[in-house]
């Protein structure tokens, strides 16, 4: 994958567009010592302005991860994202080297049944036993074109980021529920779910 589907600005005239979705990240934190992979980390890196220490960020757009290097993230936060340009289905990584895997509006990009599967069991494969999967996206249920939400991320310190995420074409529906299985088929537990349609978070874990 060359290209970073539709994080680019969207030009279409039959579009849903749901704005004032908000994503509070203020209480989101993860143990100092463990080792989280950000999936989809490009963009705006939320989750690392979130937990503030070294992550290792997967990205299949070698020009967003050009991108989020240039915005001068890194030297804000004042730690380290160790990118690594490959696939969520198919993950260039060990097996069980990770405590934390997150997935930020990411999800919604693996648009086949079988893609989101894929990125479930190579979840399962990556992280540790007791290991946690922490993941925001869309319930996307919209028979117009294209599917934009406009989100205010709240990020700790007052810190605040706006960010449109979109995604246009065939199948682009996507449902907690159905997420939540191809998480249990992969074999974790699902541990907490909201949903403030039509953005929602699931927790899971590696029993
Ligand atoms: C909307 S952005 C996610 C927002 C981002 N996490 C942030 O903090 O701003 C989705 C990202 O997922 C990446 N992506 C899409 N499909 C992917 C895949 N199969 N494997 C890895 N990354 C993918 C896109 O290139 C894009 O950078």
């Amino acid at each position: 994958m060359g290209k970073a589907e539709l994080t680019r600005p969207i030009s279409a005239k039959d579009v849903e567009e749901v704005t004032g979705i908000e994503v509070d990240l203020r209480d989101f934190s993860v143990a100092d010592s463990s080792d989280v992979l950000d999936v989809g980390a490009g963009g705006e890196a939320v989750i690392f302005r979130s937990i503030r220490k070294d992550i290792f960020g997967l990205e299949a757009a070698e020009e967003e991860i050009d991108a989020t290097k240039e915005k001068g993230i890194e030297d804000a936060v004042g730690a380290k994202i160790h990118w690594i340009q490959g696939d969520a289905r198919e993950m260039p990584l060990d097996d069980e080297s990770f405590d934390v895997v997150t997935s930020f509006f990411t999800c919604m990009y693996l648009r086949e049944q079988e893609s989101k599967q894929q990125f479930f069991n190579e979840c399962f494969r990556v992280l540790r036993s007791g290991g946690e999967v922490h993941l925001w996206d869309f319930s996307i249920k919209t028979d117009k074109q294209v599917f934009v939400g406009k989100l205010k991320i709240f990020l700790p310190d007052n810190e605040v980021v706006n960010a449109s995420y979109g995604l246009g074409g065939e199948s682009k529906e996507q449902t907690l529920e159905a997420i939540i299985d191809y998480a249990t088929k992969a074999g974790f537990v699902c541990e907490k779910q909201e949903l403030k349609c039509p953005s929602f978070y699931i927790k899971f874990k590696k029993p």
